[in-house]
């Protein structure tokens, strides 16, 4: 056989997050037998933390945890006052989550375009498809890139709309010249393992200045009541999806401090930066990276 068709076999695992475990396998250990050994699995003082270290991480007011980026999108539309046949415009190039969660919300998403250079929503197309049923916008930062929050949120003030960001794919990421949620009425993130801040197994997340949203979704992920009795006696199955959330919160407020912190990233300077520490990567974040100047992408 010609040397040059000769090949070696890899195995390349889908995640890799064996190897993030054992990198750092102490701290989960000791984070997770602290969180087993205290008995307060759901909603408990792990969660707690995680939701103050989040909220400071993006300079918000609020952070709330829940189970998945899915579950922060349609909260948020509650919260907001959705009703049923409402329109709601999205970007078209999206994960199917986003217009999944409208129109579990009861809800109807209306795609606009998204910019051939950017991949975001095309904020142009915004204002064309507009109609009296509008209620509100959900821009996404795909990629690990912000959309243009500074068109999305003029045309929302101007028509009286509200902005619910979908950042699933992008936290860390800067706008240019905005920080994310500093333009929209609330942020919502995904911690699914393969995020850029992902933990072992589904994680969610809604940031927020506005105290009505919090305090809704608050009330909406524990049946409408603010109090939490006694985590024993929710449902089983209930339970186990709702056990991953203080599971999750030590190792993701972990993560989240290895991160660089915001305030020490550099000012908008329109040039498109990938985190140094991150070279095996760069190969396949270069595929969806935008030939424009983005002033900070994040990786995803
Ligand atoms: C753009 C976008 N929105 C929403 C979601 C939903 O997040 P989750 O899987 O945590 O429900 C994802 C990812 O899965 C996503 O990529």
């Amino acid at each position: 056989m010609p040397a040059s068709t000769t090949s070696t076999k890899m195995k390349v695992s889908f995640y890799g997050h064996a190897r993030q475990y054992h990198n750092i396998k102490r701290e989960i250990d000791d984070a997770f037998h602290a969180v087993m050994e205290s008995e307060a699995y759901v909603m408990g003082p792990a969660l707690a933390r995680f939701e103050k270290e989040l909220a400071q991480y993006f300079g918000m007011k609020h952070a709330v945890g829940l189970n998945s980026g899915t579950d922060a999108l349609w909260l948020a539309f509650f919260a907001l006052g959705i009703q049923p046949g409402d329109e709601v415009i999205t970007t078209a190039n999206t994960f199917f989550a986003t217009a999944e969660a409208i129109w579990i919300a009861g809800g109807k998403a209306v795609f606009v375009d998204s910019d051939p250079v950017t991949n975001n929503i095309d904020s142009t197309k915004i204002e064309p498809a507009i109609t009296p049923r509008t209620v509100g916008i959900v821009p996404v930062h795909l990629y690990g890139h912000c959309a243009d929050m500074k068109a999305v949120s003029a045309i929302a003030k101007k028509h009286k709309l509200w902005v619910v960001e979908d950042n699933a794919q992008s936290i860390e990421a800067h706008g240019d010249g905005f920080k994310q949620g500093e333009l929209s009425d609330a942020v919502c993130i995904s911690f699914i393992i393969q995020k850029n801040l992902g933990t072992f197994g589904d994680g969610g997340a809604l940031i927020t200045n506005r105290p009505d949203i919090e305090l809704a979704v608050r009330r909406m992920r524990n049946h409408g009541s603010s109090p939490r009795r006694s985590p024993r006696r929710i449902p089983q199955r209930q339970a186990e999806t709702h056990l991953q959330v203080d599971r999750s919160a030590p190792h993701l407020g972990q993560a989240l401090h290895r991160r660089p912190q915001r305030q020490q990233l550099p000012p908008s300077h329109g040039i498109t930066r990938l985190p140094a520490r991150l070279p095996s990567l760069r190969h396949r974040t270069s595929q969806a990276r935008p030939s424009h100047p983005v002033p900070r992408r994040s990786w995803h």
